[in-house]
């Protein structure tokens, strides 16, 4: 059975982050770059689309402890080891999807998001990526490390067998369900294109993991 997203990242908060640091590969590697191509000016206003538990955020408060980072995500659960882990810093968190939340207009430097995008489609992701290129200010830069397909045949295979799925357990389309759908970095780069960022350039990968960053 599938999983409704926000009680499978429930399910396994404890435990979670050492999860990520023993089994993705590499993932110390690109947690540090990906904060590494976040603003360092003290202040700067950072979005964080299913910011989790704050792997990335650690990183990023070793290089800008004075960030003001604003992170959503889903499950309440995970929100609240972000805040037990930084209680002293600067991160305000909405508990609520990001494809409802607003984000406002020209009111970040910069967002990042990491390991969550994979689970949706290019019919969700394009207003979505809209809406965060309104947010960001002029000059203003998304850093998107995921995961994602080799190929368009893997890409299309998943997206398959999660409508089968969803189907076969007569599952109601409003609620997220828990099941990986990477797409090509290729399919990724044109729907930045297509939301307005003027430019996307992929700047790292550890074998399934890569970084994209899309300026506006
Ligand atoms: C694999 S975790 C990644 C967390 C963190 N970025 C990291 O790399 O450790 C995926 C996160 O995305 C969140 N998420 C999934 N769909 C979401 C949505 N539509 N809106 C907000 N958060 C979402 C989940 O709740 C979960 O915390």
């Amino acid at each position: 059975m599938l999983e409704r997203m926000d009680d499978f990242f429930t399910a396994r908060v404890d435990g979670y982050d050492e999860h990520m640091r023993q089994y993705v590969e590499e993932d110390s590697k690109f947690y540090a770059y990906t904060a590494s191509l976040l603003p360092e000016e003290e202040g700067a206003e950072v979005l964080d689309l299913g910011c989790g538990t704050g792997l990335e955020l650690e990183a990023y408060f070793d290089i800008n402890p004075a960030a003001k980072v604003t992170g959503i995500d889903l499950t309440e659960a995970m929100l609240k080891a972000l805040k037990d882990k930084f209680p002293d810093k600067a991160i305000t968190t909405v508990c609520g999807s990001y494809f409802d939340v607003p984000f406002g207009k020209e009111a970040f430097n910069a967002a990042v998001s990491v390991e969550s995008l994979h689970h949706f489609s290019e019919e969700e992701k394009l207003p979505l990526y809209k809406k965060l290129w309104e947010a960001l200010k002029p000059g203003g830069y998304f850093v998107l490390t995921d995961f994602y397909a080799d190929t368009d045949d893997q890409e299309a295979y998943f997206r398959r067998e999660l409508l089968r799925l969803r189907k076969e357990q007569n599952l109601p389309n409003d609620v997220f369900y828990h099941y990986d759908t990477p797409m090509t970095a290729e399919h990724e780069k044109r729907i930045l294109l297509s939301a307005g960022f003027s430019k996307v350039e992929e700047l790292g990968s550890w074998d399934t993991t890569h970084t994209l960053r899309a300026e506006k």
